[in-house]
Order: C-alpha cells, then structure tokens, then sequence
C-alpha cells in the first residue's frame, strides 16, 4: 500500500473537538476560515445506540451541520462494542456525517472511570473490539483519536494504528500526550513520527500547536498527512486561514478589532439558532475573552458582558466598543494587554466544569 504520511500528499489542517466548544456554529466559522475538516463533540454511545425516546434539543444540536461543513466525523465515545456499533449505525442513518470517529483520547476522570475514552488505551484488546464493532456497523469511512498511551510506562498507540490500518480506518488522529499528561507537558514529536513512519493510513498530528507557524513545524516534525488543531483555533479560528498564508510564503494577516466583533456578532446569531437567547449570550462570554484579548479595553466589555442577555444588546454593545476604538484610532491588538493565559488554561476551566456534569 502507498504510504499517505508523506510530504507529497497536500496537508489537511482539521480542527480538533472539543466539548462545549466546537458546536457546529463555531465549527461553521473555523470552514469559512479554510479548515479542511472537523469532528463534532463526543456523543456518549450508552445513551445515543439504546436511547428509545427523542434525544433532548441540547443533545440534537450536537447533531447539527451546517452547509459549509465538509469532511465532518461524528465522534462517539464508549466501550461495550455493542451500543457503540448501534449508534454509528443511528448516527450513519442520518445521513449528516462523512465519517464516524472513536474516542480514545478523554482523560476525564468520570470518562475514563467507567473504561472509556483513554482508558481503552489500557485495555487494547476491549479496545479492539469497540473499533471491530464500529467498523463492521457501518459503511462509513471509520477514524480513531487516541494519545500516545495511557501512561510513560503503557504506550499503546503503536499497536492501536496497526489495529486501525487493518481494520481499514481512514485515518487517525493522534495527541502526542499520554492520558497521565491530560493537557499538560510537552508533546513527543519523535513518538508521532515513529508511529506516522511505520503506517499507510493518514496520521494527523494534534496538540499544543499555538499558531500557523507552529502547526507548519508539527507538520514537518512528525511527518503526519495533517494536523489537527483544538484550543488554538478558540483564540484564532483564522488559524487556518494563516496557515494557508504561510503556506503560500505569504504573511499572516494582522486580524483587528472589526474582523473580530464581526465574527463574535456571527457566532452569536448562530448560537441563539439552537439554544435559547440568554444561554446562548451567556456563552459568548468565554469567546469574548478569547477573541478580544488584546484589545484596548476588551477587560471593560467582558465587565460589562455580564449584564448583557440578548442578541440584540449584545450586538449594540460590541458595534458601541467598536465606534469607540474606530475614534480612537485604535484597532490593533496591545501585546502587552494580552492575559497571561495559556492554552492549558483552557482545558483546565473546562475540566473544572466537566467535573460537574459527569
Ligand atoms: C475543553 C476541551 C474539550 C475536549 N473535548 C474533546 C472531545 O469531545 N473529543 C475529543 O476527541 N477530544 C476532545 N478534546 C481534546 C482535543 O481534541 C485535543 O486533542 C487537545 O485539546 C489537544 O490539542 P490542542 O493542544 O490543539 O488543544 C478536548 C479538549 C479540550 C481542551
């Protein structure tokens, strides 16, 4: 088989799912910056594969594509073989999605405490089964992210990609991490490479990429068919745009204040489609936060954000910070006004509230 981890074959920039984050409206900005593919958040296959009821109007808009979404997984996560054949064959049924992921990669206590999401990397033969199962559930091209291993001293990723290849799976995505790191430490390149080097199924190469430049050196580094991109693409969804840029030996555009309000006012309008108003601005805030950043006097909008509930005044007060900052002169993101947050910050919120609902 030829291999297709090789600098011949054009890159695929993806993002990366991520739990309460990349809902389809995010993931819709993300496409109309140019990424080449998406995964939707994990759906949990015990309650999806057997559920006999309506699923809730939160669970469905997990199910939701947008027009401009292509090369769009469903991801599932779970380990009895069984419910998660079911739900690929429910999700395939639907005729929504392009390809159906499996989750090996949740470090989450709760997630892991019940065998599923990294911890199947320490049970490869329960493991397997699951992969078995959803492969011979459904006629849609099948892909697997997992990390490195469970921990330094389990890494079982390099049999996990032989699994996969043989099993016929369209690619893997593959977090340079172990689940003991969770969002932490640094990512083992060479261990990518190794496991990139050593299959013919597309590798995509994920974590702790930060900007265009970063993801362009991951790509070259560990020899992977792509890369896929999560907590850097809710600060940046332009990412793939810059990549793109690079790409072509041209510079990464400076993004100011209106691109940004633009987006944030789009994202928002999007979000109030599925969920209610005042839910769907609260939300917004931690995008705020994130997109704003940098701005003179972004602190003072997610002060007042706090108040704000709808659409509407949501809106008015962005276009309102806006004219201020065009009197101003002052459209320019301030380094030096940039939070000291990190990437980890992200994932550490974020756990903190999964802890809470799981
Ligand atoms: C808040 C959050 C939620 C996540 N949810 C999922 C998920 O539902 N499914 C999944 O496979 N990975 C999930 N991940 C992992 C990311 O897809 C990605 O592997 C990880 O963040 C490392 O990539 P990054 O450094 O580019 O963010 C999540 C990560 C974060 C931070």
């Amino acid at each position: 088989m030829e291999k297709d981890n090789n600098p011949a074959r054009t890159p695929e920039f993806l993002l990366a799912p991520m739990d309460g984050l990349t809902r389809a409206s995010f993931r819709s900005i993300c496409f109309d910056y140019g990424a080449d593919g998406a995964t939707t958040e994990m759906i949990q296959s015990l309650a999806y594969g057997r559920a006999k009821k309506p699923m809730s109007p939160t669970f469905m808009e997990v199910l939701v594509r947008y027009p401009n979404e292509h090369n769009l997984a469903a991801q599932l996560i779970g380990s009895d073989p069984a419910a998660m054949a079911e739900s690929a064959r429910r999700l395939e049924a639907l005729g929504r999605f392009d390809a159906i992921d499996i989750n090996m990669g949740c470090p989450a206590r709760k997630v892991v405490g019940s065998g599923n999401g990294a911890a199947l990397m320490k049970t490869p033969d329960r493991a397997a089964a699951v992969m078995e199962a959803v492969r011979g559930a459904t006629t849609l091209p099948v892909r697997l992210k997992l990390r490195l291993g469970w921990d330094a001293a389990h890494i079982t990723a390099p049999f996990l990609v032989e699994q996969a290849e043989s099993l016929g799976f369209e690619s893997v995505t593959l977090h340079g991490r172990t689940r003991e790191q969770m969002y932490l430490g640094p990512v083992d390149t060479s261990a990518i490479r190794a496991i990139c080097d050593a299959t013919h199924i597309p590798v995509y190469a994920n974590g702790g990429v930060t900007c265009a430049v970063d993801a362009l050196a991951f790509l070259r580094e560990t020899h992977a068919a792509g890369v896929a991109i999560g907590r850097a693409a809710l600060k940046s969804p332009w990412i793939f745009e810059d990549i793109a840029a690079l790409s072509r030996g041209e510079a990464v555009a400076q993004r100011r204040a209106p691109e940004r309000v633009v987006l944030l006012i789009r994202l928002a309008a999007l979000t109030c489609g599925h969920r209610p108003e005042n839910v769907a601005i609260c939300e917004m805030r931690r995008f705020c936060g994130w997109i704003l950043a940098g701005l003179t006097g972004y602190d003072a909008v997610l002060v007042e954000l706090n108040h704000v509930i709808t659409l509407d005044a949501f809106r008015a007060m962005l276009e309102g910070y806006l004219d201020d900052l065009e009197r101003q002169g002052d459209l320019e993101i301030h380094p030096e006004l940039l939070p000291k947050m990190t990437l980890d910050t992200v994932s550490h919120r974020q756990a903190r509230r999964m802890a809470k609902w799981m």
